[in-house]
């Protein structure tokens, strides 16, 4: 049975209910980490050995921007991502001055750059991306830039396109309102270019492949807990990243293996930085059998620059209700709508909640998770800041608009081989943002 067939045009496609997944797959490297090399190779004085980098339309869109604001990499990606290659960094030259820069579907790049460019005196750049861009708020990176003395103009207040205009920076102490990493990597970023230390306090942990990173590249960076203060340093070393398969791609199959009756998955490489593992947690309480064995732990500047990466096995169970809230939702911003398909698999009531923030992600994912799992017969309920599934143990399958979110373009594809009936996707072909070659590695494992 084909599992993710495209007619030709990417605009629907059908995924057949399956019989059990088996079998072993590394999934494609990580996305957040993938365009932190491109950007910190980018800032860094000297080469940097790029190794599995992601070849995704996002990160493609990263490696663009760094290429026209002046850094070099060899060989150049065309239509295939090279296996390594190297970005020459502009060292403390600083990017060149540019019309325009487009970030296409890339929040982190959207968030990320501007950290970097706002500090150079002279340089006066636009950024600007696809709709999905537009609708999703730059101020939480403008006016904490602006406290450090940055020139930014955002449209309508909130919005790209934004205008950069490079000014010296002055470090600051900064308690981000809302919990983002992209906030903060933003700020830590700027604070590599400005006068005195840069502090930024978080309410709850994110992901932290930044600091690791900067580390790896002999930045000076002090942590405690909620706390990184990082020091102005122009001249990072980062020499070589070895970037690890992307739990949150990783998380597709760990639902599916979870869901689907019989099932064993094993996934290899996969990046396990504990700011990241909260889907594995949470499945786990539902009664996933889950199992992770370390394969490596990169570190200075070996094996993942610092992160560590392990072999997760996940084999199909009986799965019980849970309540996610908290701390534990950053750790698993991305895979949220994941779990919210797991506990319609799963018997009695799940509860997600304090996750206003998927409103803001690549599309409302509260209102399109819900519209998508109630239309496939889930019994499903928005709330301001989450969600509630009553979990049946079944879907019936019909069809999933992904309204051009790669995520939810996956969701639709797992829901099908899970359902009773089947799922058509329409607009499949966004999973290309970070994942191009989802459908033939499902059907790999099906
Ligand atoms: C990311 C951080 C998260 C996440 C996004 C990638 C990153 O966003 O949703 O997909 O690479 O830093 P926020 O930190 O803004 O929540």
């Amino acid at each position: 049975m084909d599992h993710g067939s495209s007619n030709g045009s990417g605009e629907r496609d059908r995924f057949e209910p399956s019989g059990p997944l088996t079998g072993t797959l590394t999934p494609p490297a990580d996305k957040s980490i993938s365009h932190r090399a491109a950007i910190i190779g980018a800032i860094a004085d000297g080469p940097t050995r790029v190794i599995n980098f992601l070849d995704s339309d996002d990160t493609r869109s990263s490696l663009a921007a760094v290429a026209d604001l002046g850094a070099l990499l060899n060989p150049e990606p065309a239509t295939y991502m090279p296996e390594e290659f190297t970005i020459e960094g502009v060292g403390p030259g600083g990017p060149r001055s540019l019309g325009r820069i487009d970030v296409g579907n890339a929040g982190t790049l959207m968030r990320l750059l501007p950290g970097w460019i706002a500090g150079y005196e002279g340089g006066l750049w636009r950024m600007n991306g696809d709709a999905s861009i537009r609708r999703r708020p730059v101020d939480r990176i403008a006016d904490p830039l602006r406290l450090m003395g940055a020139e930014i103009e955002v449209t309508d207040g909130r919005f790209p396109p934004i205008r950069i205009d490079g000014r010296r920076l002055t470090g600051i102490e900064y308690e981000l309102p809302v919990a983002s990493a992209q906030v903060k990597s933003c700020l830590l970023i700027a604070g590599l270019r400005a006068e005195g230390p840069t502090t930024v306090v978080e309410p709850l942990a994110t992901r932290d492949h930044t600091e690791v990173m900067l580390e790896a590249a002999g930045a000076r960076i002090e942590r405690s807990p909620g706390r990184v203060t990082v020091w102005p340093s122009s001249n990072l070393k980062l020499d070589e990243v070895e970037i690890p398969a992307d739990i949150s791609s990783a998380a597709f199959f760990l639902v599916a293996g979870a869901i689907v009756p019989g099932s064993e998955i094993v996934l290899e490489r996969i990046g396990i930085n504990p700011t990241r593992t909260g889907i594995l947690s949470i499945l786990r309480r539902m009664g996933a059998e889950i199992e992770v064995e370390p394969q490596d732990t990169g570190s200075g500047h070996a094996g993942g620059g610092g992160e560590p990466i392990g072999r997760v096995t996940v084999r199909s169970s009986k799965l019980r209700a849970t309540r996610i809230a908290g701390e534990e939702v950053p750790l698993a911003i991305d895979e949220l709508p994941l779990v919210a398909l797991a506990a319609c698999f799963a018997e009695g009531e799940t509860v997600i909640a304090d996750a206003g923030e998927l409103r803001r992600k690549e599309s409302d994912r509260i209102a399109v998770v819900v519209d998508a799992l109630r239309d496939l017969g889930a019994g499903i309920e928005a709330t301001a800041d989450g969600m509630i599934v009553n979990g049946t143990r079944a879907l019936r399958g019909g069809t999933v608009n992904s309204h051009g979110d790669h995520r939810i373009a996956m969701l639709g594809a797992i829901a099908g081989i899970a359902s009773r009936h089947g799922v058509e996707v329409i607009d499949m072909k966004a999973a290309s943002v970070s994942y191009p070659g989802f459908a033939a590695d499902l059907n790999r494992l099906t």
